[in-house]
């Protein structure tokens, strides 16, 4: 038996291989594996564990002889070609629930950056304008009894609400199905997608990227964004069409913007840097200790069961 995984992950992931009695092997460069040498190592490996940054697609899968298991190392998957997978009988793993109170805390992090200009403030100041106290200085936006729309109520979605439920704001969703649990919790109404944009103060995106949420927030929708409004994502950067958030974002019809995520990433829109309305990251939401100990941890188990012949404990 032997595992390929395209990046070194926390050492709990490769322990557990270790314990299993089972092969491995990474890519032990700080960059993506190219797509050459992924190629090479598909091709007899009985495991995958892989990152976002590999596509695997109808090519890498033809490609693989012996795979049982791609186990994805995040919560989203749409860098698989999921149905192609499963038609060839390999199984596909994600990591969900690990990561789910990170993404939170981020998304958090990058809503009070917005409302309250944390990024201009410290720009203000590491630049030595900050030379008396002012009434007037970077005025900001307080959360209580602010409208907070959630794009997709599932688990970050969900615990987004229970944290933003904290700091006072009312909370509208919009999802498929009705989330009971987080109404009881926090008071939260179901309503259509151009009702939670004509009327969030701050939207925050937790949709996963398919074809049915592709540039969902393209211009059209986009100009239903509340006026004044702060827009928030932290799911993948293909939901919304940065370019029309660009032009919003320029005539301040929208405050500010916190992203974690691109259209193209790691490219990023060089206009986007120039706004000092928006605060970027660089898809940090699963990055804490915790949360990357977890997903290795989960990515590890799922590859051994497989391997093992035991079922996956989060299938796709
Ligand atoms: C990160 O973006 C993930 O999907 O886990």
């Amino acid at each position: 038996m032997k595992v390929f995984v395209t990046r070194e992950i926390p050492d709990i992931g490769f322990e557990l291989f270790k314990k299993a009695k089972i092969n491995f092997e990474w890519h032990k460069k700080d960059s993506p594996v190219s797509r050459r040498q992924l190629l090479i190592n598909v091709k007899e490996c009985d495991g995958l564990i892989c990152l976002l940054t590999e596509r695997i697609d109808r090519e890498v899968i033809d490609t693989m002889k012996n795979c049982r298991i791609i186990s994805n190392f995040a919560v989203g998957y749409n860098n698989i070609d999921v149905d192609y997978a499963k038609s060839k009988n390999i199984i596909v793993t994600n990591t969900p629930d690990v990561l789910t109170e990170s993404t939170a805390d981020l998304t958090m992090a990058l809503v009070l950056a917005c409302a309250r200009r944390i990024s201009e403030g410290e720009k203000y100041l590491k630049d030595g304008k900050y030379k008396s106290w002012k009434p007037k200085l970077l005025l900001g936006m307080e959360l209580r009894n602010k409208m907070f729309g959630i794009l997709g109520a599932g688990r970050i979605g969900t615990a987004v609400a229970l944290r933003a439920k904290a700091f006072g704001t009312k909370i509208i969703y919009r999802s498929l199905n009705k989330n009971l649990s987080l109404e009881e919790q926090t008071g939260a109404k179901k309503v259509d997608l151009n009702f939670l944009l004509r009327h969030s103060d701050i939207l925050s995106v937790h949709l996963p990227l398919n074809e049915h949420t592709y540039h969902l927030l393209n211009k059209q929708k986009l100009q239903l964004l509340k006026k004044n409004s702060i827009i928030i994502n932290t799911a993948r950067g293909e939901i919304i069409e940065e370019q029309y958030l660009i032009e919003l974002l320029k005539t301040g019809k929208v405050r500010a913007a916190g992203l974690d995520v691109f259209e193209n990433e790691p490219y990023v829109n060089p206009a986007l840097l120039k706004l000092q309305n928006v605060v970027v990251l660089p898809h940090l939401g699963s990055a804490t200790v915790e949360a990357r100990n977890g997903m290795a941890e989960l990515a590890a188990k799922n590859v051994i069961r497989v391997l093992q012949g035991k079922r996956p404990l989060t299938p796709v």
